[in-house]
């Protein structure tokens, strides 16, 4: 199909919901993407943080086709060869003390089942998130997402238990967690709202707090997990465990697949029938994942995004040094993001038409969710073309 008859289908029946590239995409490998007209783009969104181990990882392909030939559903209240091999697995890469595990399809509804658990455990009702949080937009996880662009349409369906600390100050978190409190939800560096790293002793804190008031820590790892930061977890950043971990994104190598896991204690809260998901834990997302989790342990993709993320840092800072329309550049490991003191709606536009994939954190911030094992070349040609258009947005500013 042409790209111009793609794009008129899709505008015509697709919901109007997501903010559209005026490009197809029909095919990927590795760090690349290739639009219907056959256009190459370096990907530094991959996918909203999906492909971590690149597009159509050959190991990942492999396991898919094997599996579609063996066995594609398989519901929970069965037992299953392929979901028991990722539940050995996601323990053992998981922070120890986490070992019960729920799977599902979504970031949203790993967060949805770590809210339940929570709640059922706890039998309290007040559940704190951060301002500029996200974890999702259903509706339970959506009364944690801070954005009110995201949340003022369906506030009268919006739990009034929700409350909003500001993101790494500690005396807040101490004002706001007490014995009320069922959970606290954060991202140990917060994707959607900019790429804030928490600040040292943040996390640390609110572990502490959260034990004195008996209230569950969840941390939300949907988009910083399995290395994407430089370790495994970015949790491992400040040695914090938290009781509850939400993951999903780069798990199943695009093949929908969440996980909520938890302290048995406070999983096992949950009883027969009080969760569950048709398609969670189905064999097909399982035996992806499982590939996935080989080639992030074998390929060693957290040190690879540690060691590629410094360099790409730099050579950001670098710009930040050269143009003045550029404030700050944070994050760790491949999970960036670039401030500008302007819109740069205009500059992920630009780049696209020369060949470059870029994500924004609202409307000044340009996130970089590359696979890990993108190529320093590509990151290098990221930077040349991202260049090339400051140089051109000063150029028209100094011109007005
Ligand atoms: C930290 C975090 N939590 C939850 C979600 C929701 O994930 P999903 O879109 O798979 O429901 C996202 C998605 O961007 C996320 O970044």
């Amino acid at each position: 199909m042409d790209e111009k008859r793609i794009i008129e289908i899709e505008d015509s029946y697709l919901a109007r919901v997501y903010q559209k590239f005026p490009i197809s995409i029909v095919r990927g490998n590795g760090a690349l993407v290739y639009d219907a007209k056959g256009r190459e783009y370096i990907d530094c969104m991959g996918g909203y943080g999906v492909s971590l181990v690149g597009h159509c990882h050959p190991r990942v392909v492999e396991a898919i086709k094997r599996q579609a030939q063996t066995l594609i559903t398989c519901h929970g209240s069965f037992y299953n060869d392929k979901r028991a091999e990722l539940l050995e697995k996601l323990i053992k890469i998981a922070p120890k003390g986490l070992e019960r595990i729920f799977l599902c399809n979504s970031g949203a509804e790993s967060v949805e089942c770590a809210l339940k658990a929570a709640i059922k455990y706890t039998g309290k009702r007040r559940i704190i998130s951060a301002v500029r949080g996200f974890h999702g937009k259903t509706l339970g996880a959506l009364s944690a997402t801070w954005n009110p662009k995201y949340r003022n349409p369906f506030r009268a369906f919006i739990s009034e238990n929700f409350r909003f600390m500001p993101f790494g100050r500690i005396d807040e978190a101490e004002r706001l967690i007490d014995e009320n409190t069922a959970a606290v939800i954060v991202e140990p560096i917060q994707g959607e709202g900019g790429i804030h790293v928490a600040p040292p002793g943040y996390l640390k804190a609110l572990r502490e707090i959260c034990n004195e008031h008996d209230a569950v820590l969840i941390f939300d790892e949907v988009q910083t997990g399995f290395g994407r930061t430089g370790r495994m977890w970015a949790s491992q950043h400040w040695n914090v465990t938290p009781d509850v971990m939400c993951v999903a994104k780069a798990l199943g190598g695009g093949v929908p697949i969440g996980a909520t896991i938890g302290k048995a204690e406070i999983m096992d809260s949950l009883r027969v029938g009080e969760h569950s998901s048709t398609f969670g834990g189905n064999p097909l997302a399982c035996a992806a994942a499982s590939a996935v989790i080989d080639v992030i342990v074998e390929e060693d993709l957290p040190e690879r995004a540690r060691v590629l993320g410094e360099y790409f840092k730099g050579l950001l800072q670098k710009m930040v040094d050269e143009f003045r329309i550029l404030r700050e550049v944070r994050g760790l490991g491949l999970m960036l993001g670039l401030e500008s003191r302007l819109f740069i709606r205009d500059v992920l536009m630009k780049a696209l038409e020369r060949g470059l994939i870029l994500l924004y954190s609202g409307r000044n911030v340009i996130r970089f969710l590359p696979p890990l094992i993108i190529s320093k070349h590509h990151l290098e040609k990221a930077y040349e073309i991202l260049c090339g258009i400051f140089a051109e947005e000063e150029r028209r500013l100094a011109e007005k």
